[in-house]
């Protein structure tokens, strides 16, 4: 578990990725999807950012844009440096020197990741030897290492072991081994445990915590559900609707939220320290469509608070404290506010049908097998 820092100060040389008013869209049939409007966040060299959001509010593209894996027809504009240098509008070729080397890449589903027709250790000593000129011998030693450092049991007798041998939880690790083995500064993991189940879930996470401690890296670490960032990320960025509209320290974001949007997720996360009686209060309707946005606040519809200001001023990200940030034009009346406040109570206690809705929102293609199956 890595340290809370209370924004520690930042120097230029601190910062190993900054991004800056990043913007992403995509003409359709339809019009112009805007998926992305406007991101800007930067990372330090060691910590973990959390990055989180419902489905569809443009995490996963705002990463993709800066990695260059978007399809050619998106239309890309702001910045993206890594440690300075300007990452947007490089080739192919350019990129695939950063890409793996400087910054890795961890998606949802590791079947996608892997090829299934070699052991992983070669695809493990694969991605250490595009980068570095070692022996192959070299490498497979190395893919065994950094198996051990993700906790894989018996890494050089599974270093053997094709994909389709692993359970999904082994898999994911794998892919967190391929990740880490050029020792990438930034490692993007996005959605990685969101197409497992809740007991593999902690033991991956606690892996990725692993990898990223080994090698120093910094990590972006994206999900719908913020139970899976509380315990390992420093500061944690919200969005919606291709924004961020919220962000700070763990701490801002889970004791002093001054979104709307933030303090709904937190309604909808079942807490543990205010124990069965505690209410879940989701956030009722869906998010808007990323097609001819209204003018306004996105949140408007689904807001209790809204006003008219709200539907026709989209509220500015604008700082409230040192290192938190919120877009509401009501943020300053939500100082001490809670969920229950803003948003109606469900007057049933805690079940396990609300958590599951609550915590499992997009937990489809659940993987079923268990780590001691594997
Ligand atoms: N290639 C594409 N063409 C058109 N729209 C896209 C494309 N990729 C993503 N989108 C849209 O961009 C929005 C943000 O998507 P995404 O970043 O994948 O959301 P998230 O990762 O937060 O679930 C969605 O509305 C999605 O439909
Ligand atoms: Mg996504």
């Amino acid at each position: 578990m890595t340290n809370i820092s209370l924004d520690p100060p930042s120097t230029a040389t601190d910062v190993v990725l900054s991004v800056e008013d990043l913007s992403v869209s995509f003409p359709t049939e339809d019009g112009l999807v805007k998926a992305v409007r406007g991101v800007s966040y930067t990372l330090r060299r060691g910590e973990t950012l959390g990055i989180v959001g419902e489905s569809g509010s443009g995490k996963s593209v705002t990463s993709l844009a800066l990695m260059g894996l978007l399809p050619k027809s998106a239309r890309i504009t702001g910045s993206a440096k890594f440690r300075g240098e300007e990452l947007l509008g490089k080739n192919d070729r350019e990129m695939s020197k950063v890409r793996g080397k400087h910054l890795a890449m961890i998606f949802q589903d590791p079947l996608t990741s892997l090829n299934p027709v070699y052991p992983i250790g070669k695809q493990i000593a694969e991605a250490v030897l595009v980068h570095h000129e070692v022996s192959k011998r070299t490498a497979w030693d190395r893919a065994v290492e950094l198996l051990r450092i993700v906790g894989i049991p018996h890494a050089e007798q599974r270093v053997n072991n094709y994909p389709h041998e692993m359970s999904g939880g082994m898999r994911q690790r794998v892919v967190i081994a391929i990740a880490m083995a050029n020792n990438p500064e930034v490692m993007i993991a996005d959605e990685p445990t969101t197409a497992l189940d809740v007991t593999v879930q902690a033991q991956v996470l606690e892996a990725l915590e692993a990898a990223r401690t080994e090698i120093g890296a910094a990590l972006v670490l994206i999900t719908h559900d913020l139970g899976v960032i509380a315990g390992h990320a420093d500061r944690i960025c919200v969005m919606y609707a291709g924004k961020l509209v919220e962000s700070g320290t763990v701490d801002d974001i889970f004791y002093r939220p001054r979104m709307p949007y933030a303090l709904g997720l937190l309604g909808s996360l079942p807490r543990v320290d205010e124990g069965r009686d505690a209410r879940l209060t989701p956030i009722v309707g869906t998010p808007p469509s990323l097609l001819n946005l209204p003018p306004g606040c996105p949140f408007r519809p689904r807001c209790p608070l809204a006003q008219d200001i709200c539907g026709e001023e989209e509220p500015e990200l604008l700082p409230i404290a040192h290192g938190h940030s919120a877009a509401c034009h009501f943020s300053s009346q939500l100082e001490s506010a809670s969920a229950t406040d803003v948003f109606a109570v469900t007057s049933v206690d805690v079940d396990t049908d609300l958590v599951d809705v609550a915590s499992t929102e997009l937990a489809t293609d659940v993987d079923t097998v268990s780590e001691e199956g594997a």
